[in-house]
């Protein structure tokens, strides 16, 4: 077993994992050794991806916003020693706040914050009865101040940091690592599928899961790619108005593709 086995197997469950992201980190986690949990909605592109991956991967197809998708991921792992989460599922509406529905906010709050919770709430007290784990947390720099026309998703990745942040200092010395994962434009279907610009400094997925597993054991936040450190460093130092326009500028060619989409 490898030293990041040791430390973070013998299972994992990656949250939104059937393509994108969520695929390179299911890569990045065979490679390293451990046994995959691979929840996503569709349920075509998580068997493709099981069948072609060097380790054991369940596929469980559930959707992490609703009660039933959650109660079928902890079904999954219960009766398996889940060492390793990475909370990657998200959902993004896209369009001015007030055009949206309440039903398409509540989603993306259901999903990117409530089953969040939900999934430390559940994973990390046995992590730290076994005094060893770890859990990412995807986040966004478009969390790092208000994004039009992305207001409500950046929020929530707000929200996720935040509490990796926290759950960092509280676990620290319990053997359980918790990393946010801040990252830029990344190369994923949801960024293709919209109309936004190739930004400058974009990275593939394989790198950005690199860089968070790499990230885990020192914590607390990690943004992968150095235009993209750069680009926080000194976003963080303008005055607010100043950052929400420069990201507003950065977003207004998104469109959501035909499903769903990240930023
Ligand atoms: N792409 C970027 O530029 C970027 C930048 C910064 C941060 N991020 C963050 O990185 C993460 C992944 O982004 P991505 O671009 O790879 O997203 P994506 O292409 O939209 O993929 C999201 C994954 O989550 C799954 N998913 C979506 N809704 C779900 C639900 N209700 N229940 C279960 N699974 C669900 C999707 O599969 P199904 O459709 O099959 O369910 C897919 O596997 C997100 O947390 C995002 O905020 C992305």
């Amino acid at each position: 077993m490898t030293d990041f086995g040791a430390r973070y197997g013998p299972w994992a469950v990656v949250a939104g994992a059937s393509e994108g992201l969520g695929a390179a980190f299911a890569r990045a986690l065979a490679d390293r050794g451990l046994k995959l949990i691979l929840v996503a909605r569709r349920r075509e592109p998580l068997i493709a991806l099981a069948e072609v991956l060097p380790t054991e991967a369940v596929p469980v197809v559930a959707d992490l916003a609703t009660e039933a998708g959650l109660d079928a991921v902890l079904a999954a792992a219960s009766n398996r020693e889940v060492g390793l989460v990475v909370a990657n599922a998200a959902y993004s509406p896209i369009g001015a706040f007030v055009t949206l529905g309440l039903t398409e906010s509540l989603r993306a709050l259901d999903l990117n914050c409530r089953a969040l919770l939900h999934l430390a709430h559940h994973f990390l007290p046995p992590m730290t009865g076994r005094g060893r784990g770890g859990f990412v947390v995807m986040s966004s720099l478009a969390g790092l101040q208000g994004s039009p026309p992305i207001s409500v998703y950046a929020a929530t990745k707000s929200f996720g940091a935040v509490l990796a942040e926290g759950l960092w200092a509280e676990l620290r010395g319990t053997g359980v690592d918790v990393v946010a994962c801040v990252a830029g434009a990344v190369e994923t279907p949801g960024l293709v599928g919209s109309k936004a610009k190739r930004a400058p400094g974009t990275l593939t997925p394989d790198k950005v899961a690199t860089a968070a597993l790499r990230g885990l054991r020192r914590g607390p936040r990690v943004v992968p790619g150095l235009a993209m450190r750069l680009s926080s460093a000194v976003m963080s130092r303008l005055p607010r108005r100043t950052a929400i326009a420069i990201i507003s500028r950065a977003s207004r060619d998104l469109s959501p593709p035909a499903a769903s989409s990240n930023s």
